[in-house]
């Protein structure tokens, strides 16, 4: 048996770039809108599809395979010791309406290719390595974020609501699941809980969806807290009407009180008096949508953020408020007006940013301390397990579009800061 090297003879990893640049690309081609655009829906064919050429690399990279009930997928590398708790890296693959290749890929694709880069290395793990693949980390289907990751933290309101959560075709969050392969003999989601405490770490690789990274040519951003977001569903309902015929004194229109309170989103965002608060109203459907009817329902989905969670519940707040005043100045009915979720922020573990940090300079890579101000499928591990993650730059801080790009220099030296932090956190 061949002794474990330390992590400081790990100063020389070598990434193969060409591999995992292929790798990116053939798992963009499985997407439901056209090249350079990726769509990729929770338990959709093209989900299906990537989850199984995922399971295919981790299996090549000599991963065991588990998955839960909900499509979590989870490749190990049994460490030395494996009673110690593991340590863990992941992200996700699903991919919203017309958006990247990089989003959560290069956390999941660079997380395989970091066990090849430390395999090649000679590594041996102390605690077990586990890469996870998450269920839409993206509310694109069920409007419901970081799915799986919500349900490994132990997310008691998530089981209940998902027993009646329908996606827009009415199809229900089990037969979704059970289309793909996935709760096929048993609904009891309780059984995706992990223990606080399974991993001893959880570490996540991530484009930084922003242009500070880019703008100030820095490496590799270490993530030292994550904003706290918010969604909130609301719907308004009038008696709709001819669009000729219905004189204006006489309408009540569900279209212009969803008009009205998107503007009014966007101005007790900006009254918070920070820079820091975001809110965005990125969903707005008329009903019934022939432009000579009126309006006789209107449904938004808001998003709003804020590093500071009390400053972003109260704008949801003053949110609620617009809404209400809304319903009496034009007659119409607030039907609906549901926070989906109203998360807190998450901080990351000291001693995880250390590790972090020490692999950047051991790499020779210039680095910051920065904040996320998009959420993560780390948010939710922080619940249970000690959580950092790592950016890389991105072009011009584009993501959630189709002009999405990291270049594969950025990428691989994400990659080799992940897997020496891994190395780091598997020893002891
Ligand atoms: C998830 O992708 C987010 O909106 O931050
Ligand atoms: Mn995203
Ligand atoms: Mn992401
Ligand atoms: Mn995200």
């Amino acid at each position: 048996e061949s002794e474990s090297c330390s992590s400081g003879s790990l100063s020389s990893l070598s990434v193969d770039t060409q591999s995992l640049q292929r790798q990116i690309e053939e798992l963009s081609s499985f997407s439901d809108s056209p090249a350079p655009s990726v769509t990729r829906i929770l338990y959709s064919k093209k989900d299906v599809l990537a989850r199984s050429y995922v399971k295919k690399l981790m299996q090549l990279a000599g991963l065991s395979i588990r998955e839960d009930v909900v499509g979590n997928i989870f490749g190990k590398w049994e460490g030395f010791n494996s009673e110690l708790a593991g340590v863990a890296t992941g992200s996700h693959v699903d991919a919203i309406p017309y958006s990247g290749k990089y989003d959560g890929v290069v956390g999941v694709l660079g997380a395989i290719e970091a066990i090849n880069v430390l395999r090649r290395s000679d590594f041996r793990p102390e605690r077990s390595l586990e890469i996870i693949f998450f269920t839409s980390e993206e509310p694109t289907r069920f409007g419901i974020s970081c799915l799986g990751s919500r349900l490994l933290a132990g997310s008691e309101p998530l089981v209940s609501a998902l027993k009646n959560t329908v996606d827009s075709h009415d199809i229900s969050f089990f037969e979704a699941a059970r289309s793909a392969g996935y709760a096929q003999d048993q609904d009891d989601l309780t059984s995706v809980f992990l223990k606080k405490g399974f991993y001893s770490a959880f570490v996540e690789l991530h484009i930084e969806q922003g242009p500070i990274l880019e703008q100030e040519g820095i490496s590799i951003g270490v993530v030292t807290a994550i904003a706290a977001p918010a969604s909130i569903k609301v719907d308004f309902e009038g008696n709709g009407g001819h669009a000729g015929a219905v004189l204006m004194p006489q309408r009540n229109d569900a279209g212009l009180a969803a008009a009205e309170l998107a503007l009014a989103v966007e101005q007790h965002v900006l009254e918070s008096g920070s820079i820091d608060t975001v809110g965005t109203v990125g969903i707005l459907d008329l009903h019934p949508g022939a432009i000579n009817s009126i309006p006789s329902k209107s449904h938004l989905e808001i998003d709003t953020r804020d590093i500071d969670e009390t400053r972003r519940n109260n704008v949801i707040e003053k949110i609620h408020q617009s809404a209400v005043k809304i319903t009496k100045n034009r007659k119409v009915q607030l039907s609906e007006f549901k926070i989906v979720n109203q998360d807190p922020p998450a901080a990351s573990d000291e001693s995880i940013i250390k590790a972090m940090e020490d692999a950047s300079k051991e790499l020779n890579l210039t680095h910051k301390l920065m904040i996320s101000r998009a959420y993560h499928d780390s948010l939710f591990m922080a619940r249970v397990s000690p959580m950092g993650m790592i950016f890389i730059p991105c072009y011009k801080g584009y993501s959630h579009k189709p002009e999405e790009f990291a270049s594969i220099e950025d990428i691989a030296n994400g990659v080799k800061v992940l897997a020496l932090t891994l190395a780091k956190l598997s020893l002891g």
